[in-house]
């Protein structure tokens, strides 16, 4: 046991006193007359206990309690005072003294108490430390459950995106239509102010839209000639299939909602529901655009690929009847070199 008391008294008598008893108990003893001496010797030597008289020349015993405290909270104060009154005990202890022995003092009763408070004050760094490392623990633990977030999230974005691309596959696109109207809705989406967050699903439900054509026959989907009636309602039914089978995973409850809508139009003329205006959801009346856009200018079994102005002949003729007008014209504003930027695919 080497802890470190700061001794500060004006009477000699007493730092004597104190020094001798404190020494014999195996303490380091450092002694001042006065505040601002025992301010210079703590510059120099961290003490782990003041032990301090009230009334002194200079400043006052308060005065080194009170500054004492802020810069160190954790150091044990112990006051000694000579005013037998209870009032600036009780003060001593409010600004922070952590006990008070009145004169005259038994020797004993102060070397108990130093002891008390030492030991006190050891147990409450003990107790910080362990804060901090606990704090530090939680901390790494979160960081950990974090990164694991995050790469299970890839994982199952890798997931989707493989499945997209089997699905485009098998209706043989070129390249993956989902994956461009994916890129399409973000540029277009950002460009509408629509938040990150909003953004993230719109392109979720953009990179899934057409995932209910699983539900559709090979026969069907792929055949060469016209549809009859009920090949028709079978192509129909694919937003609500989609709708159906994701719509039971939590997190893709809102991309749900843009693949039922992906076929609604402004004027009501679309399925599945005949949702009119802004009865469709913002991120549906966003995706028709970037759906037709991707459509036009891709090559399709009975055509090529379309000139971009086509695309901007088509949105201008439906603007307002298959598409929301101010959407429409927010995409008429992006000129097509940004187009050809979010899919690195020229466009004619
Ligand atoms: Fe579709
Ligand atoms: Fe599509």
């Amino acid at each position: 046991m080497n802890e470190n008391i700061l001794i500060v008294d004006d009477e000699l008598l007493v730092r004597e006193l104190l020094t001798t008893a404190l020494t014999y108990e195996g303490f380091t003893c450092h002694t001042a007359t006065n505040v601002d001496e025992a301010f210079g010797i703590m510059d120099v030597q961290q003490m782990d206990l003041v032990i301090s008289d009230i009334m002194m020349p200079g400043r006052s015993g308060m005065e080194l309690l009170r500054d004492l405290k802020q810069i160190d909270e954790d150091i044990a104060v112990l006051m000694i005072t000579g005013l037998t009154d209870t009032q600036t005990a009780l003060e001593c202890i409010s600004l922070g003294a952590d006990d008070y022995i009145a004169k005259p003092f038994s020797i004993t009763r102060v070397i108990l108490t130093v002891r008390n408070l030492i030991e006190r004050r050891q147990l409450a760094l003990e107790k910080k430390k362990n804060q901090a490392s606990l704090e530090s623990r939680v901390m790494a633990q979160t960081e950990q459950v974090r990164s694991t977030m995050f790469e299970l999230q890839s994982a199952y974005n890798d997931t989707l995106t493989a499945l997209v691309k089997a699905l485009d596959a098998r209706e043989k696109e070129a390249g993956s239509h989902s994956e461009r109207v994916m890129n399409y809705s973000k540029l277009l989406a950002a460009r509408m102010g629509v938040d990150a967050h909003r953004r993230e699903q719109l392109a979720k439900g953009a990179l899934l839209h057409d995932i209910g054509k699983i539900g559709i026959t090979d026969k069907t989907l792929l055949k060469p000639s016209e549809l009859n009636e009920q090949e028709w309602r079978e192509i129909h039914r694919h937003p609500q299939v989609g709708y159906d089978i994701l719509s039971q995973i939590r997190f893709l409850k809102a991309p749900a909602e843009i693949i039922l809508n992906h076929h609604e139009r402004f004027d009501g003329r679309g399925y599945p529901n005949g949702l009119k205006g802004e009865e469709i959801p913002i991120g549906a009346r966003i995706f028709a655009l970037v759906d037709t856009l991707d459509a036009m200018t891709s090559d399709r079994p009975y055509r090529g690929a379309l000139p971009f102005d086509s695309v901007t002949d088509e949105v201008t003729r439906c603007r307002g009847s298959q598409f929301d007008p101010d959407i429409a014209d927010l995409f008429l504003s992006i000129p097509r070199c940004e187009w050809e930027e979010c899919n690195d695919k020229r466009l004619l």
